[in-house]
């Protein structure tokens, strides 16, 4: 009976325990029901009178041996919770804010450069009526320039469409305001085209507008001029091409000099020196009369651009699909913009 408990003695004084599991598991073993201490009080009982005293008195001690080793774990536990040595001046660990998505960058930078000149922001829906997004704008049904923009029609409400273009909220704006209007209107457009590097179903367009008494083209040329040297450099060009929308006349499309090569020529401007951005012209007199305000009194000009060519050319992107993925890795690289 001695040599067993001054076994065990020897057995619990060199336990280390390297973790929880391991100090429940010498736990169990010595203080459960069952357990190596129980056994040996059990075994007392057999013990002759004459030794009774000492082989009592080691296993009490043996008990207070184990009691001691699993509360001096728990010390151990507790400095380990409590750490002295940490550094409070220390900075914290960075935060990640996350990104704002490009065309967001590229809208707000578009309303910015405008909101500057005058220009008040105005919005319309994206489920929106024939009239509004074609018939108002010249372009009745049957015109043969609703072919440039493919439109989804509602099935069941042929008057219904997800508008192919922002100029249907110029329409509103109109209806419901009178001269002298500066608004643009940044927003989604949809067509039904195939996805690819360079067209999507959906993207987003900022449509302008002026109209006072002697607005001019002279006055178009020079607004979109400042807005080039805004959102592109001081040094940026524009080139008006002639071109032809229904709503507008005359028309043109606008070209920026390309930043890529500074006009010089390149593989991205196709060696022309210039990319297109966007469309515009004076607003023919027709839609004026269609919308409630007097021809001959006002006048005025519009133009409309893509903001998804526009951060492109910008941020020099090569694949429009990209802005629709979601792919953190591609966001990510526009956490220094906001
Ligand atoms: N709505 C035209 C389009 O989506 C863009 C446009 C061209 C808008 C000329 C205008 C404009 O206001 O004057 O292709």
């Amino acid at each position: 009976m001695k040599q067993k408990i001054s076994q065990i003695t020897k057995e619990v004084d060199s336990f280390q325990a390297k973790s929880l599991e391991e100090v429940v598991v010498f736990r169990l073993k010595y203080l459960a029901k069952n357990g190596l201490l129980n056994a040996l009080f059990n075994d007392f009982k057999n013990v002759s009178e004459t030794e009774k005293k000492e082989v009592g008195r080691a296993i009490n001690n043996l008990k207070i041996k184990i009691k001691e080793k699993i509360s001096a774990f728990s010390e151990i536990k507790k400095q380990i919770k409590t750490p002295t040595n940490f550094d409070l001046s220390r900075p914290a660990k960075k935060n990640n804010l996350g990104s704002r998505h490009p065309l967001s960058l590229v809208e707000s930078e578009i309303v910015r450069v405008f909101s500057s000149i005058g220009f008040n922001i105005s919005e319309g829906p994206e489920i929106e009526d024939d009239w509004h997004n074609f018939t108002a704008l010249n372009t009745p049904k049957e015109h043969p320039a609703r072919d440039m923009q493919d439109t989804f029609f509602i099935q069941t409400d042929p008057d219904i469409l997800l508008r192919s273009h922002t100029s249907s909220v110029q329409v509103r704006h109109m209806q419901n305001n009178q001269p002298p209007i500066r608004t643009i209107s940044p927003g989604r457009v949809y067509r039904n085209e195939a996805i690819s590097a360079r067209a999507h179903c959906l993207f987003h367009q900022v449509e302008g507008l002026y109209i006072d008494t002697n607005v001019t083209f002279a006055d178009l040329k020079q607004t979109l001029l400042f807005f080039a040297k805004e959102l592109f450099g001081e040094k940026s060009k524009i080139r008006l091409r002639p071109s032809y929308f229904p709503f507008t006349e005359p028309s043109a499309e606008v070209d920026v000099s390309c930043n890529i090569c500074s006009g010089k020529g390149c593989a991205v401007c196709k060696h022309t020196g210039y990319l297109e951005i966007l469309g515009c012209g004076m607003i023919d007199p027709n839609v004026l009369d269609n919308c409630g305000i007097d021809s001959k009194k006002y006048t005025g000009y519009a133009f409309g651009m893509g903001i998804e060519r526009i951060a492109m050319l910008k941020y020099r992107v090569n694949d429009l699909r990209l802005f629709y993925e979601n792919d953190v890795r591609f966001l990510n690289q526009f956490s220094s913009e906001i």
